[in-house]
């Protein structure tokens, strides 16, 4: 994690991510960034995590949202902000923001877990009361990284798509086919969000081989 080691190369790699998602927005600021991929574990959360922790570093009031509703992981990543009520909870009114978005280990580095897994993701994703708690954070935090589920299997990243400032789409090497990262573009160009650029995962390397490009 970039977090525990601020001065090794997979932490510069996210500085430089980091940096070409700030370059891409110079006209237009890319606060909320959606990270998604064209199938499964391609290193999403993982890539999310890192990022978020990297904009913290930079003295940014951060935070990173789990709306991987089926298969959530960031209280996986950040152990501390593990909590029961989460994103669901908020929704449900069980609890009150504060309560639900947690200040974790990292420095100005929050996190919005999902909390209880619901029964009906695309329906929460879709309802106003998701949209206006959206907005609201998107007010309240200078950076917001959103982590969600694959794109070919279900249509709930396409549909945060439509809300955030740009989305970056994770390529895994040897494993994601061609065809399928075309067909991801097309659904992610659909929502009408700007494509900020693809992370080519090359999980044959080590961590710190991340490459990133533009398109
Ligand atoms: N660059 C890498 N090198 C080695 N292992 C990696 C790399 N990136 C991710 N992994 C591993 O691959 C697995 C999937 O990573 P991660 O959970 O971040 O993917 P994901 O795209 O979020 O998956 P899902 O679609 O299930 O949400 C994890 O076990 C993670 O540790
Ligand atoms: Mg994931």
């Amino acid at each position: 994690m970039a977090k525990y080691e601020p001065q090794s190369a997979y932490a510069e790699s996210f500085r430089y991510i980091r940096a070409n998602i700030d370059f891409a927005g110079i006209d237009e600021e890319y606060r909320s960034v959606m990270i998604t991929s064209p199938d499964p574990d391609s290193g999403k959360s993982l890539i999310s995590a890192n990022l978020a922790v990297s904009y913290a570093a930079l003295n940014m009031k951060t935070l990173l949202i789990d709306l991987d509703l089926r298969k959530p992981t960031a209280h996986k990543i950040f152990p501390e902000c593990y909590s029961s009520y989460g994103l669901t909870g908020l929704l449900k009114g069980i609890v009150e923001m504060d309560e639900a978005v947690i200040q974790g280990d990292t420095p100005n580095l929050s996190v919005l877990p999902v909390g209880v897994t619901p029964a009906d993701p695309a329906a929460i994703l879709n309802s106003e009361k998701m949209k206006e708690l959206y907005d609201s954070l998107y007010s309240e935090f200078d950076r917001i990284i959103i982590d969600t589920p694959p794109l070919m299997s279900v249509a709930d990243a396409q549909t945060i798509a439509s809300w955030v400032d740009g989305t970056i789409l994770v390529i895994r090497n040897n494993y994601t086919k061609q065809d399928n990262a075309k067909k991801a573009i097309q659904k992610l160009n659909t929502a009408g969000t700007p494509v900020i650029g693809t992370i080519f995962n090359n999980t044959s390397m080590k961590m710190s081989d991340y490459y990133y490009g533009n398109g």
